[in-house]
C-alpha cells in the first residue's frame, strides 16, 4: 500500500500554551519520529487572517508558532514544515472547489451558523460581522489537504465537520472531473488530554485562562501558583478527581510519578506543595525547551529559511505538478492543442464507456453513451418508458446502427463511436 499521508494545520493567531503542547504538538512531533507515514504539518497563516486584523500579531505568532514546533523536536528534513501562505497552489485549488460546491454546504458549517445564531439573538442582520472569510473557511481548508491526497488528518472535535466538508467536496470535484481526489480520514485521538486551564474550564486563549509554554520561569510560577483549588486545609485528603491540578501534573509526569501524586494527594498535602511540585515537574520538562526556542526566535532568518526551504521542495514535488493536472482536468487548458491531441498526452482515463439511463423533467426516458472520460457520444430522443429506452440500449450494444433512436452527441464522430461500443462489447 502506498505511505500514508497525514497532515494537520496550525493557525498562527496567538501564543502557544501548555494545552497546544500536550494536545497537539507533543503527539504531532511523538508520531513524525516514529511511524514511517509522510507527515505533512503547516502554519496556516492563511486562516489566521479570518481570526484577526492584526498583521503584526500573525508575523509575531508564525514566528513563535514555527519556533515551538522545532524547539519541542520536530525535525524538519524529515516531514514537511511550511507555510501555507507561500504555496499558491493552495489558494488556486480552493477557487476550483468553490466551484463544485453548493453554498448550502457551507450554510451548514458549525461557526458560520453559531455567528448567525448569535445575531439572530442579539437582532442583528443574519450575516452581521460575517465575512466571506468565515464563510469558505472550510473550503481553504479543503483546499490544504487535498491539494496533498492527505489520508489522515489528525484534529480536534471542533474540525471534525470540516472534514466532512473536504470529503464532500472531493466527491464532488470527482464525481464531475475524474478521481482526482483521496476522501481524507478526520483523526481524533480521545487519548490526548483537554488541559483545564487556570480556572479549571479547558484551557484556551477564549476563556484567558491560559499558561504561555515558554512564560519565563518566574512568570510560570506565578500564573502556577494561581491554578484555583478547594478550600481544604492541609492534612485534610484531595480529590484528584476535577482537580486541574492533577490533571496538569499528570499530563507532565511519568506514570509513577503520578501514582506518588495520587498518595500525596490521599494523604493530605497541603496545596501550597502540590503546586511546588507541579511547578518543579513543568519547569524540568520545558527549561531545555525552552533554551532551544529562545534560541530560535532570536534569529529569525534562520526560522523563514526553514520554512521557504520545506514550501519549496513540497511545492516541486506535490503543488505544482498536481494543481497542473487538476487545471487541465477542469478545461483551464492550453489554446493550441486539439482535443485529440491533449488526449494522447494524458494518461488513459481507467473509466469504461457506458450508457446512462435517465428520466427528464418531461417525463420521458433518455439514455446517452459516454465515453471513458465523461463526454456523451450519443444522445438519444425521448421513450415513453424505461422500457423501450432500454431495449434500444440493447439493440445498439447488439450491433445495431444506433440512428433510430439517437444521435452522435457533442459532434461525436461516428468513428469515435464504433470504437467506444466495441471497447464496451468486449468486456
Ligand atoms: N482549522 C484548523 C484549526 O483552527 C487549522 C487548519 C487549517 C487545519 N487547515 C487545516 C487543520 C487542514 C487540519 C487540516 O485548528
Amino acid at each position: 500500500m502506498a505511505q500514508q499521508r497525514i497532515l494537520t494545520g496550525i493557525t498562527p493567531s496567538g501564543t502557544p500554551h501548555l494545552g497546544n503542547y500536550a494536545g497537539a504538538i507533543r503527539p504531532a512531533v511523538e508520531a513524525s519520529r516514529q511511524s514511517d507515514a509522510e507527515s505533512f504539518y503547516f502554519l496556516s497563516d492563511y486562516h489566521a487572517l479570518i481570526k484577526t486584523g492584526n498583521p503584526e500579531r500573525v508575523r509575531r505568532s508564525t514566528l513563535e508558532i514555527a519556533a515551538t514546533w522545532l524547539a519541542a523536536g520536530l525535525r524538519p528534513e524529515r516531514v514537511w514544515f511550511y507555510r501555507q501562505s507561500d504555496v499558491p497552489e493552495i489558494p488556486e485549488l480552493t477557487w476550483l472547489l468553490t466551484c463544485v460546491t453548493g453554498k448550502g454546504l457551507l450554510n451548514r458549517a458549525h461557526a458560520y451558523k453559531a455567528a448567525v445564531d448569535k445575531n439572530a439573538l442579539d437582532g442583528a442582520d443574519p450575516d452581521a460581522g460575517v465575512t466571506m472569510g468565515l464563510f469558505m473557511y472550510p473550503l481553504l481548508m479543503a483546499a490544504d489537504i487535498l491539494m496533498f491526497n492527505a489520508h489522515r488528518v489528525p484534529v480536534g472535535r471542533d474540525q471534525v465537520q470540516h472534514l466532512e466538508m473536504a470529503r464532500d467536496i472531493a466527491a464532488s470535484f470527482n464525481h464531475r472531473y475524474g478521481e482526482h481526489f483521496v476522501l481524507p480520514e478526520a483523526a481524533v485521538d480521545e487519548a490526548v488530554a483537554t488541559l483545564p486551564g487556570l480556572d479549571g474550564r479547558k484551557m484556551s486563549k477564549s476563556y484567558d485562562n491560559t499558561i504561555p509554554l515558554f512564560a519565563p520561569a518566574a512568570a510560570l510560577k506565578k500564573l502556577v501558583f494561581s491554578i484555583v483549588t478547594d478550600s481544604k486545609a492541609p492534612g485534610e485528603p484531595k480529590e484528584t478527581e476535577g482537580s486541574p491540578l492533577f490533571q496538569l501534573y499528570r499530563a507532565f509526569a511519568a506514570p509513577g510519578e503520578t501514582q506518588a501524586m495520587r498518595a500525596r494527594f490521599e494523604e493530605g498535602i497541603a496545596w501550597g506543595e502540590a503546586k511546588e511540585i507541579l511547578f518543579d515537574k513543568l519547569e524540568s520538562v520545558i527549561a531545555p525547551m525552552r533554551a532551544r526556542y529562545e534560541e530560535l526566535i532570536a534569529e529569525p532568518e534562520r526560522i523563514e529559511q526553514v520554512l521557504k526551504s520545506g514550501a519549496e521542495r513540497l511545492r516541486a514535488k506535490y503543488a505544482t505538478p498536481s494543481i497542473a493536472k487538476l487545471r487541465e482536468a477542469v478545461g483551464l487548458r492550453r489554446l493550441d492543442r486539439t482535443l485529440a491531441e491533449t488526449a494522447q498526452t494524458q494518461p488513459k482515463a481507467q473509466a469504461r464507456p457506458q450508457f446512462k439511463q435517465y428520466r427528464e423533467a418531461d417525463g420521458l426516458f433518455y439514455f446517452k453513451f459516454v465515453d471513458g472520460d465523461g463526454r456523451a457520444l450519443l444522445q438519444s430522443r425521448g421513450f415513453a418508458s424505461p422500457r423501450e429506452a432500454g431495449q434500444a440500449v440493447a439493440a445498439i450494444k447488439d450491433g445495431a446502427d444506433f440512428a433510430p433512436w439517437a444521435d452522435s452527441a457533442e459532434g461525436a464522430a461516428r468513428d469515435d463511436i464504433a470504437r467506444a461500443l466495441d471497447a464496451l462489447c468486449a468486456e
